[in-house]
């Protein structure tokens, strides 16, 4: 796991003094694929401010331009979407690069399968890698074919037709399945049904629901929700504000708590009860963190959260908890390295199909930085000694902006900071992390982006 090549994308973090300061992170990634989506889909011109304009975005704007969607970029984070209306797409005349993106990819072969045309899509080489079967299996009932790589694996070609709806029920707890068919349902007639037995993040209801759309959720006692959509509604443009990414400000949130004297506030940061996992369990573990001013806007609860930082202790992290904060387990690895005691994370399968298989990846890179740890097929348990670890490794990213962050977390408070490989993948989904953090207190070197 560490290298000794003198890679002109390495970026380093050396070991640095407290964070203090108030801050916004770049928007929210998930919320800004869908406004660009719904946005395209709807009747109208629909207002975009705080969109991400990560690489993964970038892509899906791009896609959808190529099916005739109108997307202009008015200035930083402000952009205006022409929607062409539900079912109106036109045929791409080439290929849709999804890049490193599985929510634009799977959201997207959701989108075309009840157009009438052929829509290829590709990647680079972390997209090719990842299971799309759980998005063919439904997309292939409801009428759509694909044809793929061996494995359903990308390269691959969505044919769509007029659909059937189905009732669907995710036998992985996913919201990019569950939003592909939800999205594949929006021009079938009928009644689209996806079952999911545990609550995933439902920014694709809220957004619906923004744009005028009906859209049906009924909770059962024992957790599990069914979501229906009447097919063929119009959607109607409407304005939106992107909230701060919580998976990016984790990131803030975790080098303010392992730094002793940090006090950090990261304004308007996206509080879906669904995502909010990472800073419930980051109090757990003893670190001081408050949240302020919450507020709804756009349909999302958002506050500001206030971070300072202190001494960690090692927990058990109820496996239930995982769907809630899943993209942010790498860096409450992080945090558990530099916590008194053993942290147990469990529940994890998932994060074995991400942009890398993040428990492997983190474990090697964790270990080459002195960090006593335990890999489980389905998560980590990290040992931590109250004490930072040594750090001083080079780390292979692995095309991961995650695993490339949670490092250079570890790096500001390790003995003798970390060096990254690649640190071009942050631009995916966390543009200017670097300056960022440098603007907080940290001491990061090297490139970021192109
Ligand atoms: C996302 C859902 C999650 C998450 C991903 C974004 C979304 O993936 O890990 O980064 O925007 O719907 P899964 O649906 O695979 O859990």
């Amino acid at each position: 796991m560490t290298s000794t090549s003198n890679n002109a994308g390495a970026v380093t973090s050396n070991a640095c003094g407290p964070l203090t300061g108030r801050v916004t992170v770049p928007g929210d990634k998930s919320i800004s694929h869908r406004s660009l989506i719904l946005g395209s889909l709807a009747t109208g011109k629909t207002r975009i401010n705080g969109l991400l304009e990560g690489e993964d975005v970038l892509c899906t704007a791009k896609a959808m331009q190529q099916m005739g969607a109108k997307i202009e970029r008015l200035s930083p984070g402000n952009w205006v979407v022409d929607g062409v209306g539900v079912g109106a797409l036109s045929e791409p005349v080439n290929v849709l690069d999804m890049g490193n993106s599985g929510t634009a990819a799977r959201l997207l072969m959701g989108v075309v399968a009840s157009a009438p045309f052929n829509t290829f899509f590709s990647g680079d080489a972390s997209l090719h890698k990842r299971p799309m079967r759980r998005v063919s299996t439904p997309l292939t009932k409801m009428g759509a074919t694909i044809t793929s790589r061996s494995g359903d694996r990308f390269p691959l070609c969505v044919t769509g037709c007029d659909l059937m709806p189905i009732t669907y029920e995710l036998p992985v707890a996913s919201a990019q399945v569950k939003s592909c068919v939800l999205l594949a349902g929006l021009d079938t007639a009928g009644v689209t049904t996806v079952v999911e037995p545990k609550p995933t993040r439902d920014h694709t209801e809220n957004m619906l629901r923004h744009f005028g759309a009906v859209i049906s959720v009924v909770t059962a006692d024992d957790g599990s929700r069914t979501i229906s959509y009447q097919g063929q509604q119009e959607l109607n443009a409407a304005d939106i504000t992107v909230p701060g990414d919580p998976s990016s400000a984790a990131f803030l949130a975790v080098a303010a708590a392992i730094l002793p004297g940090s006090d950090v506030t990261i304004e308007n940061v996206g509080l879906n009860p669904l995502r909010d996992g990472l800073f419930e369990t980051l109090g757990e573990m003893g670190a001081d963190i408050q949240i302020e001013n919450i507020r709804m806007a756009g349909g999302e609860q958002v506050g500001d959260l206030r971070i300072k930082g202190g001494l960690l202790k090692g927990i058990e992290v109820p496996p239930e908890r995982a769907i809630s904060m899943i993209d942010e387990y790498p860096v409450l690895f992080v945090a558990a390295a530099f916590a008194h005691g053993s942290t147990i994370m469990r529940g994890l399968e998932e994060l074995r199909v991400k942009e890398s298989d993040r428990i492997s990846v983190m474990a090697a890179g964790l270990k080459a930085c002195g960090v006593e740890l335990e890999e489980l097929e389905d998560g980590l348990i990290v040992h931590g000694r109250a004490v930072p670890p040594k750090g001083g490794a080079t780390v292979l990213t692995e095309l991961d902006h995650r695993i490339a962050m949670s490092f250079l977390v570890l790096g500001m408070a390790a003995e003798q900071g970390v060096t990254i490989d690649d640190g071009t993948v942050m631009e995916t989904s966390f543009p200017g992390f670097s300056a960022l953090l440098n603007g907080l207190g940290a001491n990061i070197s090297g490139i970021q982006g192109s």
